[in-house]
């Protein structure tokens, strides 16, 4: 009986494990589906269905429960919130929970800033690179032109994306678009909680109006484009209260690659295009050419960012067409920055170099502001740090004035800057050097034109705030400047000798 109890008691443990129902929470993501200042759309998945429930509130306190159905695949929108707060939050299903984190609402005010990026298919290494790098950014959302896998139809490469995305998603929306690898595939729509038939949809941030589209059927047969047209024409009309109209969709309407050469891309051309310059599109976002490209037609400026994580295609000189205006095989990313009257487009590489940027203004006005990213960095709290603060003037005017410009730091270090004067598009360079006296977090604040001596296309857009935190980053401090760096190098010496010695024994027994 004990030889029995001994056997089944493991062999039904091991049933257990293998048939327990699993409702841990996972690939927490962010998006909305309606009105991006007082909702927000939380979604994850669960191995085994069960009910949805989030639990938020301004603090880890909560104090607000939303429910859905008993799913896998969660979707809770959460209606009724302010705009510009932080919610802290919580899903799961009543009794097994996530960890807390947060999401911030989006405004009624006059700015936006945003990230597009899209294709990273399946380079895992290149996407989680990037990933590492726009984590770091100060941003309202992002926006996700298509291509997120290989095969639409492979579970295991979703599971790989949001995984790698969750640590992102779970506190900044991504608003999305189907690539061709997509296809149409329902894995998509079981992922994602979008506005409207979730295929071709618009929504609203602050000044800028978004109106996306899908092109995810390759070649010349699709006759998809011709509801899509009549929808657009009445999505654009129904909001040209709106500053700014942006577009996205996954394929582009010109490129300086093969396929636009090849003729792809004639359909989405004829059928898109007119439209864009009609209804005075400033900005058409796409991806699938492995590279970045800023191309502009007929008062229409249309960029491909489609660099974030799958193989990158050559830019060949030989298929560089009339539109481009710049273009680079390089991984990258998007950073658009959008005041009521200013559209500010940066591409970077994901060590945050700039390949180009694209700035628009709606009035003619000399405009100063820094130019580095919103960022939380982390740093070795005992280096000293070498800051740049770059100073542009992004307005339509010279400013022919010297004019000041005030740096502070959380720990009480300050400059005071004088920024020459800058013509149109013309931007200084500041070499700053801080040393973080403790481990924390610093808050750095750059004033430009602090002493308010010019009148600006954009007067909000003067103070950048930026963060570092100053950590202990393992193995920074091994080689670091002063005593560490002798006891590295030492240590190092030691280490290999003593490993030469346990060899040369090893040999000599
Ligand atoms: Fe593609």
């Amino acid at each position: 009986m004990i030889v029995t109890f001994l056997i089944i008691s493991p062999l039904s443990l091991l049933i257990f494990e293998v048939y327990a129902e699993d409702y841990n929470p996972i690939y927490i993501h962010l998006s909305w589906q309606n009105d991006t200042s007082s909702t927000m759309t939380v979604s994850w998945k669960t191995k085994d269905a069960t009910s949805s429930v989030v639990q938020y509130g301004t603090d880890e306190s909560y104090g607000n429960e939303e429910t859905g159905d008993s799913v896998e695949w969660h979707h809770v929108e959460l209606t009724g919130l302010s705009p510009e707060i932080i919610y802290h939050y919580r899903v799961g299903n009543g009794e097994t929970w996530s960890t807390d984190s947060y999401f911030k609402t989006g405004t009624l005010g006059d700015h936006a800033k945003f990230i597009a990026l899209g294709d990273t298919q399946s380079g895992t290494t290149a996407r989680n690179q990037m990933l590492r790098k726009i984590n770091n950014l100060d941003i309202d959302f992002a926006l996700y032109s298509g291509d997120f896998v290989e095969m639409g139809s492979n579970i295991n490469e979703w599971n790989g994306f949001l995984n790698s995305y969750e640590p992102f998603t779970n506190h900044i929306p991504m608003m999305t678009t189907l690539g061709n690898h997509e296809k149409n595939h329902s894995i998509y729509y079981n992922t994602f909680a979008l506005p409207g038939n979730e295929e071709y949809y618009s929504f609203n941030f602050g000044p800028v109006h978004f109106s996306i589209l899908h092109t995810y059927w390759e070649g010349i047969e699709n006759e998809n484009y011709t509801k899509q047209i009549d929808w657009l024409i009445t999505d654009l009309e129904a909001h040209d209260e709106y500053d700014w109209n942006v577009v996205m969709m996954h394929r582009p309407p010109f490129s300086s690659f093969v396929r636009y050469h090849q003729g792809w891309y004639d359909l989405i051309n004829e059928s898109f295009v007119p439209i864009f310059e009609q209804y005075e599109i400033d900005l058409v976002l796409t991806g699938h050419e492995h590279a970045y490209e800023r191309l502009y037609k007929n008062n229409v400026t249309y960029i491909i960012s489609g660099g974030a994580g799958a193989n990158l295609y050559d830019a060949i000189k030989d298929y560089r067409i009339n539109e481009s205006i710049s273009v680079e095989s390089t991984y990258n990313f998007l950073f658009l920055d959008v005041y009521d009257k200013q559209l500010d487009v940066r591409g970077f590489r994901p060590d945050y170099s700039l390949i180009d940027q694209f700035i628009s203004n709606k009035e003619n006005k000399p405009d100063l502001r820094c130019e580095n990213l919103p960022l939380s960095l982390d740093v070795h709290w005992k280096d000293t740090q070498k800051v740049n603060i770059t100073i542009a003037n992004n307005g339509e005017e010279d400013i022919i004035q010297e004019t000041k410009a005030q740096v502070e730091v959380s720990d009480g270090s300050s400059w005071d800057l004088t920024v020459p004067a800058l013509n149109k598009g013309e931007k200084t360079l500041f070499e700053l050097e801080w040393k973080p006296p403790e481990k924390g977090t610093f808050a750095w604040t750059v004033t430009v034109d602090s002493d308010s001596e010019i009148d600006e296309v954009v007067e909000e857009n003067n103070e950048l705030i930026f963060v570092f935190n100053a950590v202990k980053i393992e193995g920074a401090s091994f080689f670091a400047d002063g005593p560490w760096s002798i006891f590295g190098v030492i240590s190092s010496i030691m280490i290999v000798a003593y490993v030469t010695l346990r060899r040369r024994k090893k040999t000599l027994q």
